[in-house]
This record gives C-alpha cells, structure tokens and sequence, in this order.
C-alpha cells in the first residue's frame, strides 16, 4: 500500500485534455488503436479521426472526404459504399474519413471532436505513430507529419507527430505486436510530460517531430530501454546556431540518432509548422525547457 501511494506521489497522473489523433496509415491500423487505448486509460478525452485508408506518403493534400468505394475501409473496417465519413458503432470516439490526413485532423479539430466535447476544440492533437520512421526529408512527405503541422499550423493546436521504425502494418482486431505496445508507451510518456509541462504546450507554430528507434523480440522490447534525445530535423549545415543543448549549439540530427547510430533512442525534433523544417533558437529553447526531465545527451 505504502509503495503505491508514493508512486502516486512521484509519477501524478497528468491533468486530463482533450486530445484529437490522426495519423496516415488508416484509422483501423494498430499502432494508432494502440496509442488510442493508452492515452484514453490515461483519462484524457481522446477523438480518434483517421483515414479510411491507408493514406501514406499523402504530405499535406487536402480534399473533401468521398463515399468509400466497394471494397471497405482498410482490414475490412467498415462496408463497401459506407457513407463519406462515419464512426465506429460502438464507440462514437472511433471515426474515419474518406479522405487525407489533413482532411482527417481537420475534420477532427471542427467537426467531430467538437460534437463530442460540447462544442470545444481539442488542446493537443497527436498524429501517428506512423508505421515507419519519418526522420529528415521523408517528413515532408509524410501524412502523418502533414497531419501534425495542418494542426499547429493552421488550426493553432499544440502537435506531435509520432513515428515508429518497426512493424509492418497491422489490423486494430490482431493481436497487438510489441512495437505498436513499445510505441505506445514511449509516446505516451512524452504526451504526458508535456502535458505537465502546462499551456501553452509548445510555442506558436511549433510541432514536435517525434521517432522511435527500432523494436525486436531481443532488442529494445521495453519503453524503459529507450533514451530521449533532443534533436534537429535537417543536418543544420548551413543554419543559425541551435539552442545551446548538451554543451554544443548544433543539436543531433534526427537521421543520425534513428539509423546511423544504433541504440536504443527517441529523437524529439522541434519543427517549424509552416515548412516543416527545424524551428529557431528561441522556440527550441521553450522546447528543451519544457523537455528537460525527459531528455538526455547522446
Ligand atoms: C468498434 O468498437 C468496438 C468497441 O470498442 C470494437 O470491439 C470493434 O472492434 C470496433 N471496430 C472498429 C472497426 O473499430
Ligand atoms: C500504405 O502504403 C505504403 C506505400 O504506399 C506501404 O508501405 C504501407 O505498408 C501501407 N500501409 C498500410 C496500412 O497498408
Ligand atoms: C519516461 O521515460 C523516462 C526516460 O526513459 C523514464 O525515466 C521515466 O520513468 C518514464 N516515465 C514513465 C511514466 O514511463
């Protein structure tokens, strides 16, 4: 007894928000159930809004969701010639668009979560965690970082795009493989540290590009394992100084710290919403400090 009552004491649950996902892989995908069902025990308010599809390598188009054709939404998730949009019957919190990423988040920040929360709009909006790494340029293709940046970009909500290097993709009714459990931990991990951190959650215009290193059966099986590194997302060769972080302003490089080093790491990258590029000094700087429990050096 007395043991539980001093974790309470050190780990306190973070303050319950409403949080809107997406992610690119498909609403019904495991990675995205997974990390759903966590941060929902969590006790936050959780709006699931994500394609109907598979939807990777989309960036940010946009267009107005369509009636699903005759084959079903993605792992036969819903009928053939399913309405444009539509949830879940049994869980109103679960629902897919027929449509992009960014359609997906957008649909979520206006419509769907709103309908749910009283009319309110989401405080921080989580894309992912993608079904493969989304480090340096791959990002600016990436849906799952398109969806991410739409939110903090243009709809003013706090964003991390979460991105995992392992696993295939997976239906959310299969057994639910250790990367999608190892993913989910780690994400949830940061989401409530900087949760804890209080509003604002990142500074304007600002989404943190987030990748998880490799998982396997013998190798970084547990969320435990993992180091947080504060990183950048393009190698800085010709850029103003980074925040000064671990003794040096030119923080790591998010390709460099996910597959060229090995190791059990998560790079945490501050991104520039508008471009999705890595954003300056000063807004890196809130970042680190909000950051700074979780984050090591290399
Ligand atoms: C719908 O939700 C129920 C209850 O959470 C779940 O058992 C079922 O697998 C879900 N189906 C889809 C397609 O999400
Ligand atoms: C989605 O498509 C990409 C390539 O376009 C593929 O690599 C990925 O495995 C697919 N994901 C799903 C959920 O089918
Ligand atoms: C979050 O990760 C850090 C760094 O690995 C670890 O020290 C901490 O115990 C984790 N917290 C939770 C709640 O998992």
């Amino acid at each position: 007894m007395r043991s539980f009552i001093l974790l309470g004491a050190v780990l306190p649950f973070a303050q319950a928000i409403r949080i809107i996902q997406a992610n690119d892989d498909g609403w019904a995908e495991a990675n995205a159930r997974t990390l759903f069902n966590s941060l929902s025990a969590a006790g936050h308010d959780i709006v699931l809004s994500a394609p109907a599809e598979n939807q990777s390598g989309t960036g940010s188009s946009d267009a107005a969701p369509k009636q699903v054709d005759a084959d079903g939404c993605e792992f036969s998730s819903c009928p053939g010639g399913s309405p444009p949009t539509g949830a879940n019957s049994s869980d109103p919190r679960l629902n897919y668009v027929n449509s992009f990423p960014v359609t997906s988040m957008k649909n979520g920040i206006d419509v769907t979560g709103p309908n749910l929360w009283n009319g309110a709009k989401p405080e921080l909006a989580v894309s992912g965690p993608n079904v493969g790494s989304n480090v340096g340029p791959t990002g600016l293709i990436s849906g799952t970082v398109g969806a991410a940046s739409y939110a903090a970009h243009t709809a003013k909500i706090p964003a991390i795009a979460f991105s995992g290097r392992s696993g295939d993709p997976t239906a959310w009714d299969a057994p639910t493989p250790l990367h999608s459990k190892v993913y989910a931990d780690l994400a949830l991990n940061l989401t409530t540290t900087l949760i804890n951190s209080g509003a604002p959650y990142l500074p304007d215009d600002v989404f943190l590009n987030v990748n998880f290193a490799a998982v396997s059966d013998s190798s970084c099986n547990d969320a435990s394992q993992f180091k947080f590194i504060f990183t950048r997302v393009n190698t800085g060769l010709l850029s103003a100084p980074d925040t000064e972080w671990c003794g040096s302003t030119r923080l790591p490089w998010e390709v460099d710290v996910i597959y060229l080093r090995g190791g059990c790491h998560v790079s945490v990258s501050a991104g520039d919403a508008n471009d999705k590029s890595t954003t300056e000094a000063a807004k890196q700087k809130v970042v680190s400090d909000k950051l700074k429990s979780l984050l090591t050096c290399l």
